[in-house]
C-alpha cells in the first residue's frame, strides 16, 4: 500500500504502521524475549518472522516493520554490542581517535545473510498485502553510537571531530555508508522494496555542518539505495532546522515529528513528499477520546498532502496499553475512509 502511494496513487484510507511496533509494549514480545538474547532474536529466521508479524496481527497495521536492529552493522564492524535492560544498548570499544579507523572492519553484504534468510522467511508468511519495510541507520546516527556508546557524550564528540579533525569524520561517515549499504543490500536481496534510514540523533548539528559534512554522504547513499530497487523514506527528529538541506534529498518520502504539524513540514518541505507521521506517541498514553481527536486532525492535514503514511512522530513508548495501540489503527482507518 504504501508503495502504491509513494506511486502517487490515491488509496481508500490513510496507512498506518508505528515504529517499534514490534516491542516491549507487547506481552507475546516480552514472552519470547524472556528465553532469548535480544541479538539471538534478530539473527534467527524464525523468531524474526514470527516478531515481525505480531503487530500486523494484533493490531492491523497495513505494514510490517522487519524485526532487527540499528547497531546489526556495528557488530559485523567489528564492535561488541549488548542490550542490557534498562540500559539501552551498550557497544565497545568505542571510536576515539584516528588510529581507531584501522580496526573498523566493512562488512560485505554476505556479512548480513541471516538477514536476508529472515527477510525471505518473513515474506513467506506475511499476508501478501501487507508490504515489509526494511531499515538502517543514516550514518551520522550509527557513528553517535560507534563514537559515544550508548552516551551523549557521542554527539558533542563527534561534532568536535567536524570541526576539528574533519578528515577523520568524513572517513567514519564513509565507512559506516558502506557498512549501511551492505546490510540494505542483504536485505534487498531477501526481497525488502520499501526502506527507512532511521537518523534519530542528527538535530544536533548545526544546519550548516549538516549541509557540508552529513548531507553529501546521505544523498549519495539514497542514490545506492534507490539503485537497489528500493523506495527509501528518511526519517529525522528535533531537526527543523535542517529541513532546507533535507528537502534536497532525493528520497521518496519524509517521517516527521510531532514538533510541528503535518502542514507546517509539508510548507518547509516545499510539497516535495509524501509525509510520513507525527502523532506525539504520548498521544497513545491517553484515552480514546483523546486519541481519536488527535488522530482526526492528522487524517485532515494529511488529506491536503502529496500523500500521507500515519505514524507516530517517534517510536511507540514501552508502557503504551496495547489496547490504546489498536484502538488508533481501528481509527485511522475507519476516519480516514469516510
Ligand atoms: O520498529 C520495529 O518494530 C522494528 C524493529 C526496530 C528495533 N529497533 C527493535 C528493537 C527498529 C526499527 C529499531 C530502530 C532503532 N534502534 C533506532 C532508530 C529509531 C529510534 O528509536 O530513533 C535506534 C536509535 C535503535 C537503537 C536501540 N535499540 C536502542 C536505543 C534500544 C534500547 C532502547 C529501546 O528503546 O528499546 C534498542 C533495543 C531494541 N531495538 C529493542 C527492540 C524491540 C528492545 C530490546 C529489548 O527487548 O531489550
Amino acid at each position: 500500500m504504501i508503495s502504491r502511494l509513494i506511486n502517487g496513487d490515491r488509496l481508500e484510507y490513510t496507512p498506518i504502521w508505528i515504529m517499534r511496533q514490534a516491542g516491549r509494549y507487547l506481552p507475546e514480545y516480552r514472552r519470547i524475549r524472556e528465553k532469548y538474547d535480544f541479538l539471538t532474536m534478530c539473527r534467527r529466521a524464525e523468531l524474526v518472522a514470527e516478531i515481525t508479524l505480531l503487530p500486523v496481527k494484533i493490531l492491523n497495521v497495513d505494514a510490517a516493520i522487519l524485526f532487527s536492529d540499528i547497531l546489526i552493522p556495528a557488530q559485523e564492524m567489528g564492535f561488541n554490542v549488548n542490550f542490557v535492560e534498562e540500559h539501552g544498548p551498550l557497544i565497545s570499544p568505542t571510536i576515539k581517535r584516528k588510529e581507531d579507523l584501522d580496526r573498523i572492519v566493512i562488512p560485505d553484504s554476505e556479512a548480513f545473510s541471516f538477514i536476508t534468510v529472515a527477510v525471505k522467511e518473513t515474506i513467506s508468511v506475511l499476508p501478501p498485502e501487507k508490504e515489509l519495510i526494511g531499515f538502517s541507520a543514516a550514518p551520522f546516527t550509527l557513528l553517535s553510537y560507534l563514537v559515544g556508546g550508548n552516551s551523549k557524550k557521542g554527539f558533542s564528540e563527534l561534532r568536535r571531530m567536524m570541526l576539528s579533525e574533519r578528515t577523520f569524520f568524513d572517513r567514519l561517515m564513509e565507512k559506516a555508508k558502506k557498512a549501511i549499504l551492505s546490510f540494505a543490500k542483504a536485505q534487498a536481496e531477501g526481497g525488502i522494496r520499501l526502506f527507512q534510514l532511521f537518523d534519530s540523533w542528527v538535530g544536533v548539528v548545526s544546519k550548516e555542518l549538516f549541509k557540508e559534512m552529513v548531507l553529501p554522504t546521505l544523498r549519495s547513499l539514497v542514490t545506492q539505495l534507490k539503485n537497489m530497487g528500493m523506495h527509501v523514506i528518511y526519517f529525522s527528529r528535533n531537526s527543523v532546522h535542517l529541513l532546507p538541506e533535507i528537502q534536497t534529498l532525493e528520497v521518496d518520502a519524509v517521517s516527521v515529528d510531532w514538533l510541528l504539524g503535518l502542514g507546517e513540514y509539508d510548507r518547509l518541505l516545499k510539497g516535495k513528499f509524501p509525509l510520513q507521521g507525527n502523532m506525539d506517541p504520548a498521544v497513545l498514553l491517553s484515552d480514546k477520546k483523546t486519541i481519536e481527536r488527535e488522530a482526526q486532525k492528522i487524517i485532515e492535514e494529511g488529506k491536503r498532502l502529496k500523500g500521507h503514511i500515519f505514524n507516530l512522530g517517534h517510536g511507540i513508548l514501552p508502557e503504551t496499553p496495547v489496547e490504546n495501540a489498536r484502538f488508533l489503527v481501528e481509527t485511522v482507518h475507519k476516519l480516514s475512509s469516510s
